[in-house]
């Protein structure tokens, strides 16, 4: 798949005025259990899919606000959460992304994570390395869990996982240095891959949640699975890990 990556990120900023807008932010509509809408989440990926298409009238189509959702996985997708971290977004926690994936042939093969509140924009090429503002990352090279910064996901959506999870959360944090819990997958995921974290994980992730991140982990050195060591089903919802690579069996074998 050729993606002109920079003419990606080009447009991906251009959603930063509508991300920024307090107002928009705080015109919130309920979709489920802990789960919320704003007027930011849909506007942006309104705009994403309208230009997307215009760029790339070939690429299909997935976004989370979408209601149809009916894509043949045998072809190119582009893949969007328009807000990962809308929670955080709602409180003014400075804390949120776009992330954007394009996927092909079982693979992601292009993606951008724009955090607007730190000016800071993740991107990954398949083969051609992980990016942070335009400069090369990778992710750390600790040996040892006992040594490591994981950031555990809570599910919010699945309160009946959490009963099963904070037993894993307490005994991740018993055998690591310390955890943390951001509110986003997909900075999560970034935040592995510039090797600000060592590890994350979390239940029940959908694709639109992992999609970018996966990839810009894998192009900076790191691991992505899914709690079962399997390789990541970008059609469906998965149980992630993702790590440095070093520890991703040890913190595996407490999932
Ligand atoms: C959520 C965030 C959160 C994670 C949830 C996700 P949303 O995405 O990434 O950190 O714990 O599992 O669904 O709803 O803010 O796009
Ligand atoms: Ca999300
Ligand atoms: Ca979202």
């Amino acid at each position: 798949m050729n993606i002109n990556i920079d003419k990606v990120i080009t447009l991906v900023h251009s959603t930063k005025p509508l991300i920024m807008n307090e107002t928009m932010s705080r015109d919130v509509t309920v979709k489920g259990l802990a789960d919320f809408v704003t007027k930011v989440d849909t506007s942006v990926q309104h705009l994403l899919q309208k230009e997307l298409d215009h760029l790339y009238p070939e690429i299909q189509f997935m976004g989370e606000e979408d209601h149809m959702q009916n894509v043949d996985f045998s072809k190119p997708v582009w893949i969007l959460d328009p807000i990962d971290g809308t929670t955080n977004l709602i409180y003014g926690y400075r804390h949120s992304a776009a992330s954007l994936g394009c996927y092909a042939d079982g693979h992601i093969c292009a993606a951008v994570i724009y955090n607007p509140f730190s000016d800071e924009t993740f991107h990954a090429v398949r083969g051609k390395g992980a990016f942070l503002n335009g400069k090369s990352i990778s992710v750390t090279d600790n040996r040892h869990l006992k040594d490591s910064l994981i950031s555990i996901g809570t599910s919010p959506y699945n309160k009946e996982l959490a009963p099963d999870n904070f037993k894993v959360f307490q005994a991740v944090y018993e055998n690591t240095l310390d955890i943390r819990r951001s509110g986003s997958a997909a900075l999560d995921l970034a935040y592995v891959a510039c090797g600000r974290l060592d590890g994350y994980f979390e239940r029940n992730l959908k694709p639109w949640d992992f999609a970018a991140g996966a990839l810009l982990v894998e192009e900076a050195g790191g691991q992505v699975t899914d709690y079962y060591l399997n390789p990541l089903n970008f059609s469906k919802n998965q149980d992630i890990v993702a790590s440095n690579g070093f520890i991703h069996k040890e913190l595996q074998s407490y999932l």
